[in-house]
């Protein structure tokens, strides 16, 4: 731990961040606007030791704009949904197919720029950096097929009671977009780019950490879709995103963070009843270590579900339930588990630990790791809680009861607490009392057992994993929370739904009215009274 942070010269070339990235730019109305007001500084949770000293290393700065460039933003989208008259919005969908396919060629381009950034501003390992790009790559693809087919469903006619329709789905108008930094691409383009295809335009801010790495993706953003739409701003939520909710005019709120700041945007809103959310929010995910559950494969699917990303997943396990009969030798494999974790820089082969992006975070979780030993809780793996700037070692915390902040709080971070339970009531009521919903990882191996867990559970959470980890994949399952975990559902099929409306064009059956359709069909007159088929 004491030499965990390297010199320059440790440094794989290929890794290196040898430029700062100044970003200068803005992309409004198709247009890179050049910034000359404040910047931000960008560092990276990762220090560089010169000489026994040790500083975070500058990676560049991005600009801080003013409420002025959020409104032009957020003209230059109204302008191009133009109250659903633009270009975009009554596109045909094979057209806005072809944009977002350009968009894909492009952004792949950018794909090693993209991983190193995502290592060295939010310390992500340089294979989750790489899935994460790849996923998204996938993600976009995926949801270009699932349009196609959705599509396909749509482009025949129905006729009831002597009235014929045809049923679409039609965009909403402006979709204000926010990810996590935990998934500064993946999550913030699961929300961006099914609103888009869809026919929505885009106001996007990255989220506080993460936000140069999407720098290398404006040209692409600017040379593959029409002008306004899609719209970036950065800066202070206050100046930038306040004035964008006050103004009326989001009519699709896609933010991915905590339920505080979900609530906050949605007052911002005048009617907040007219606004659409799409929100991924916080979680307390529990796994239920029932007495006969198999140690060996117990204890490493928790340290993969509790620990990948050090426990920066909303997904994440963040508060284990072990039956008190298996105890002991769960907590034994589980320490020597996680202690044998590599801590390193996100480049390091097999490291699995790495520098924190969030300022304070370390304090914060010492300050849970004090008030759970206040209340008797001990950490119980070597190492656990041995820190050094950025790089917290995990620490697991035994016996975890429901005095301390820790039981309760979701930490984000690698403190793992862990409650024995005599009661299976105890696991269920703690997840029936919870303020969150999102899901629950159930060990064990008895049929009936289980089957009595999962009947009430799947009335709590929204997914339910049998000796498996909680996770968001694979994309085309639904993701989605109850409580304050979550509103509106996400999948590759479900995001196309939950960024559009059904609507429908109907008449009723007339000679007068069939040849009209007819025509109108025929002759291709209309993007979305039409038969035509994608392929
Ligand atoms: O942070 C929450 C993510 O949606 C989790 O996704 O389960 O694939 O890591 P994941």
């Amino acid at each position: 731990m004491e030499n965990i942070f390297p010199q320059w010269s440790d440094i794989p070339a290929e890794y290196r961040i040898d430029k700062a990235v100044h970003q200068n730019e803005y992309l409004i109305n198709g247009q890179l606007l050049k910034w000359d007001g404040p910047f931000q500084d960008v560092v990276s949770p990762v220090y560089l030791n010169e000489q026994g000293t040790l500083t975070p290393k500058f990676l560049g700065h991005y600009p801080l704009l003013t409420q002025a460039q959020s409104m032009a933003a957020l003209d230059a989208a109204v302008a191009a949904f133009d109250h659903g008259r633009g270009l975009w919005p009554t596109m045909s969908v094979e057209d806005r197919i072809y944009h977002l396919e350009l968009f894909t060629l492009k952004m792949m381009e950018t794909r090693e720029e993209v991983v190193r950034l995502l290592m060295w501003e939010i310390g992500k390992t340089l294979g989750d950096a790489q899935k994460e790009f790849d996923r998204t790559v996938d993600y976009i693809r995926d949801t270009i097929q699932s349009l196609k087919e959705l599509d396909r469903t749509s482009s025949r006619f129905s006729i009831e009671q002597g009235i014929m329709a045809q049923i679409r789905r039609a965009p909403f108008g402006v979709a204000l977009c926010m990810g996590p930094y935990n998934y500064p691409l993946n999550e913030t383009f699961t929300t961006l780019i099914p609103a888009l295809i869809m026919g929505n335009v885009i106001i996007f801010k990255p989220p506080k950490f993460g936000v140069l790495l999407h720098s290398p993706l404006l040209k692409a953003f600017k040379e593959s879709f029409p002008p306004g739409v899609i719209n970036t701003v950065y800066g202070d939520g206050e100046s930038v995103i306040r004035p964008l909710m006050e103004s009326g005019k989001i009519d699709v709120l896609a933010f991915i963070g905590s339920s505080r700041v979900a609530d906050i945007l949605k007052h911002q809103h005048p009617k907040p009843h007219r606004m659409r959310s799409v929100l991924g929010l916080e979680a307390k995910n529990a796994a239920i270590i029932l007495k006969d559950a198999d140690i060996e494969q117990v204890t490493t699917e928790v340290v993969l579900g509790a620990l990948s990303y050090n426990g920066q997943r909303c997904t994440a396990l963040k508060i284990i339930f072990v039956h008190e009969s298996i105890a002991e030798p769960f907590l034994t494999k589980f320490s020597e588990k996680v202690s044998a974790l590599k801590a390193g820089m996100p480049w390091e082969k097999d490291v699995k630990i790495t520098p924190l992006p969030e300022a304070g975070k370390i304090e914060y979780l010492n300050t849970l790791i004090e008030d759970a030993q206040k209340y008797g809780a001990k950490i119980i793996n070597a190492n656990g809680g041995n820190c050094n700037r950025t790089v917290f070692f995990p620490a697991v915390l035994f016996p975890v009861n429901e005095k301390m902040r820790v039981y309760h709080e979701e930490q984000f971070g690698p403190v793992v607490p862990v409650v024995a339970f005599s009661s299976i009531n105890e696991p269920v009521e703690y997840i029936i009392n919870s303020n969150y919903g999102q899901q629950v990882s159930i060990f064990g191996n008895d049929a009936d057992e289980i089957s009595e867990l999962i009947d009430p559970l799947v009335n709590q959470v929204c997914r339910v994993n049998i000796n498996s980890q909680c996770q968001r994949g694979p994309d085309s399952f639904p993701f989605t929370g109850r409580k304050d975990s979550a509103e509106g559902t996400l999948s590759v099929s479900d995001a196309l739904r939950v960024f559009s409306i059904r609507t429908l064009v109907a008449a009723k059956s007339s000679p007068t009215n069939n040849a009209l359709v007819k025509e109108i069909i025929r002759e291709n007159k209309s993007n979305f009274l039409s038969t035509d088929f994608i392929f």
